[in-house]
């Protein structure tokens, strides 16, 4: 039988990443290019920068895939890129790209949605057992999603504010520590304990959404009340706490959640999946079910193209095609 090769390109936000997957779950090639130096003197990625720091770097990193794969264009199945959610002005770098290259090797073009993708990182690394529950939890997205087939998404529960990494970098600005401030805050976390009370936001009885906000303005009340009176909190029993208070959370709705829809598989995805707070209370929450979890390697929790093509290559199959009017859809649902 006949191979499928499938070349991704994800340019959301601040890493223009391509990719060539073999069969859907096979890396052949992945090249990411980080401008996270760019922005870290801003704080946070700046939409300007990234858009120009991704016009400058996709060719290279296009170039950069194929001579790993030992690979042209013309050995490709189809093109598919990440449309959306994601910075409009990122995103439409990666869809013109794309939309050039299948034009000009006539080849299917597919659109793909950004969250789809983190799931389906998974895939590189396991198959998936349905019915299955994703947690993705990003600098942009924290949500349960409900999986009973190959490339069908219900979202059962979302945040209501902050994204989770968005609160992990809120609250490590506030630290002073440099962006991002989620691997730093984990850093800290180890090292601190947790002596400070903050609230968790479990909302009504029975939803399975989220809210963080509220638990980043206690982190910045407490440090300024203590500040007032003169004393010093520790920075490790700040993150400790923070830290747990967003675990817990986390790890308790995932769990009411997979047992609620009866789920074979749990699969967490996302930047903040490379917690390694998050990853051992989840192991040891499930650790006494008959659910596997799965979590991906840490260098394809955060953004990347592999995880575009593995989403991609199940859109293929199930003969998903965009035309020429594909565009950058920064508000796309899943
Ligand atoms: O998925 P991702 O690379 O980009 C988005 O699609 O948002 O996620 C980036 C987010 C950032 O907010 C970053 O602080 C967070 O993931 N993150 C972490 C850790 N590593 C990355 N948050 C907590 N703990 C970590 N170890
Ligand atoms: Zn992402």
């Amino acid at each position: 039988k006949k191979h499928q090769y499938i070349l991704a390109i994800e340019t959301s936000c601040d890493e223009t990443a391509v990719a060539i997957i073999k069969d859907g779950k096979e890396i052949v090639a992945n090249v990411v290019a980080s401008q996270i130096e760019s922005h870290k003197r801003f704080g946070g990625v700046v939409p300007e920068i990234a858009s120009r720091h991704h016009v400058e770097e996709i060719t290279f990193v296009l170039e950069e895939a194929l001579k790993q794969a030992e690979m042209t264009v013309e050995e490709m199945d189809a093109i598919t890129v990440t449309e959306g959610p994601g910075l409009v002005g990122a995103l439409l770098i990666g869809v013109n790209a794309a939309k050039a290259l299948a034009f000009a090797h006539d080849k299917p073009l597919i659109g793909v949605h950004h969250i789809a993708g983190h799931i389906y990182a998974n895939r590189l690394v396991k198959e998936f057992s349905f019915p299955l529950l994703a947690l993705v939890v990003s600098g942009g997205h924290t949500e349960l999603i409900l999986m009973r087939e190959h490339g069908k998404f219900e979202v059962i529960g979302e945040t209501r504010d902050d994204a989770a990494g968005e609160a992990y970098d809120k609250v490590a600005r506030t630290l002073g520590l440099s962006y991002p401030g989620g691997p730093q805050i984990d850093k800290l976390a180890a090292q601190g304990n947790e002596t400070i009370d903050l609230p968790r936001a479990w909302l009504e009885e029975g939803s399975y959404d989220f809210s963080f906000s509220g638990l980043k303005s206690a982190v910045i009340n407490t440090i300024h009340n203590a500040t007032q009176r003169g004393e010093e909190l520790k920075k490790e029993d700040l993150a400790a706490s923070f830290q747990a208070s967003v675990v817990e959370v986390l790890t308790e709705k995932t769990y009411q959640a997979a047992k609620e829809f009866d789920v074979k598989q749990v699969i967490v995805a996302g930047g903040v999946a490379a917690n390694k707070g998050l990853r051992e209370k989840l192991q040891e929450k499930f650790m006494s079910e008959s659910i596997d979890l799965a979590i991906p390697p840490l260098s394809l929790c955060t953004d990347n193209a592999a995880m575009i093509g593995a989403a991609g290559s199940i859109a293929y199959d199930q003969g998903h095609r965009a035309g020429w009017d594909l565009n950058a859809n920064p508000g796309l649902d899943l």
